[in-house]
């Protein structure tokens, strides 16, 4: 847990090296607490952002406390479900926020973006201990289990993804990688979640979440088309990718309801379109996909909030932020 809340500080390491003895002990570890920016002051932003982190958690435990997923070893099954479902869902999130720089005009909101990556391994290693307690601790099974079942395969691949780029995300990968080296190998956090995404679809059950989070993730990869085109904040074109989104989900939820469980497309799309089964996928999406887009229109109309959130975000930078700033630029026009 301290991997994620220190960073390491050792300035001009280099150019101190050559006038200085270098000391065993290697750089200090200086803390950092989620709430603080990288001068130790309180952000609301990263309070605001950690306090975010922390609600499926605290949901998680309320749900398991008042039985709502049955009763232990039962609840096991429930908990595996939506522990799984939210570290999916904060992957999404992670990979929303260049979208959100670009449609609010918010630079400061790069800020979050490590801790919410960090906290998608959190939930998915969470995850991974509630799975082996389900299956009891009987590791030759979970072995067998997991080496032979496809949607356990692409998991692991996506867990040693979000491992890895866990472990670089301190200060001092940036510094040892070199922001492109560090840039390309955290682009593989779209394969990671490519994967994740395989694993929520091809398990067993058929349920909304995984048409919702599949088509959330084919919108955050259109929505980087879209920007290399320029059009990454005009709400006409994300209000159509809305309604694509949505569409989508409706499709792909037809398809395998079809190849999972022959259920005829026409029922299953129908279906996507009333609310006789409750908040179909098609609806859960274009709330969100629509209100995106208004967003997107909301700020072009009031340039005076686009300056002030440029301005806020002026505060003196030390030089291990700059690289990473840089990488984000670089990523930004890359992605
Ligand atoms: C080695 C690592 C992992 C293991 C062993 C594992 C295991 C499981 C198991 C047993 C289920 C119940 C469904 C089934 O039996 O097929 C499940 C569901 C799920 N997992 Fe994982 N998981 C792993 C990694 C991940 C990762 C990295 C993510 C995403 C970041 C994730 C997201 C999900 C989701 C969304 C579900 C719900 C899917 C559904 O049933 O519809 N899992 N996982």
């Amino acid at each position: 847990m301290t991997l994620w809340i220190a960073t390491q500080r050792c300035d001009n390491v280099s150019q101190r090296a050559s006038v200085e003895p270098i000391s065993l002990e290697g750089p200090t570890l200086q803390l950092i607490w989620p709430w603080q920016d990288r001068n130790r002051q309180f952000s609301a932003l990263k309070a605001s952002a950690f306090a975010l982190m922390l609600v499926p958690a605290i949901r998680l435990i309320y749900q398991l406390d008042t039985g709502e997923f049955g009763f232990y070893p039962l609840s096991l099954g429930g908990l595996v479900y939506w522990s799984g479902v939210w570290a999916t869902a904060i992957l999404l999130l992670a990979i929303a926020v260049t979208p959100a720089i670009t449609i609010l005009r918010w630079p400061a909101l790069i800020d979050v973006r490590r801790m919410i990556g960090v906290t998608a391994l959190a939930y998915t290693i969470a995850h991974l201990f509630i799975y082996f307690a389900l299956r009891m601790w009987n590791f030759d099974r979970i072995m067998i289990e997991m080496a032979t079942r496809l949607t356990l395969i692409t998991a692991t691949l996506s867990t040693i993804g979000l491992i890895a780029l866990g472990a670089t995300s301190l200060d001092a990968a940036i510094r040892y990688m070199g922001a492109k080296g560090w840039q390309r190998l955290h682009n593989a956090v779209y394969v990671t979640t490519v994967l994740a995404i395989l694993h929520a679809l091809l398990s067993r059950g058929s349920f909304p979440e995984q048409y919702v989070m599949s088509a959330a993730f084919v919108w955050l990869m259109a929505w980087r088309v879209l920007n290399r085109y320029g059009r990454g904040a005009d709400a006409k074109a994300l209000a159509i990718l809305g309604v694509s989104m949505s569409l989508f989900a409706a499709g792909l939820e037809a398809w395998c309801a079809w190849l999972k469980r022959g259920y005829e497309l026409s029922w299953t799309l129908a279906n996507n379109f009333n609310l006789d089964l409750g908040i179909a996928p098609a609806w859960q999406l274009i709330v969100p996909g629509l209100l995106i887009a208004l967003a997107a229109a909301a700020v072009q109309a009031a340039p005076h909030v686009r300056a002030r959130r440029l301005q806020a975000h002026t505060e003196p930078i030390p030089a291990v932020a700059l690289d990473a700033r840089a990488v984000d630029q670089t990523a930004s026009a890359t992605r």
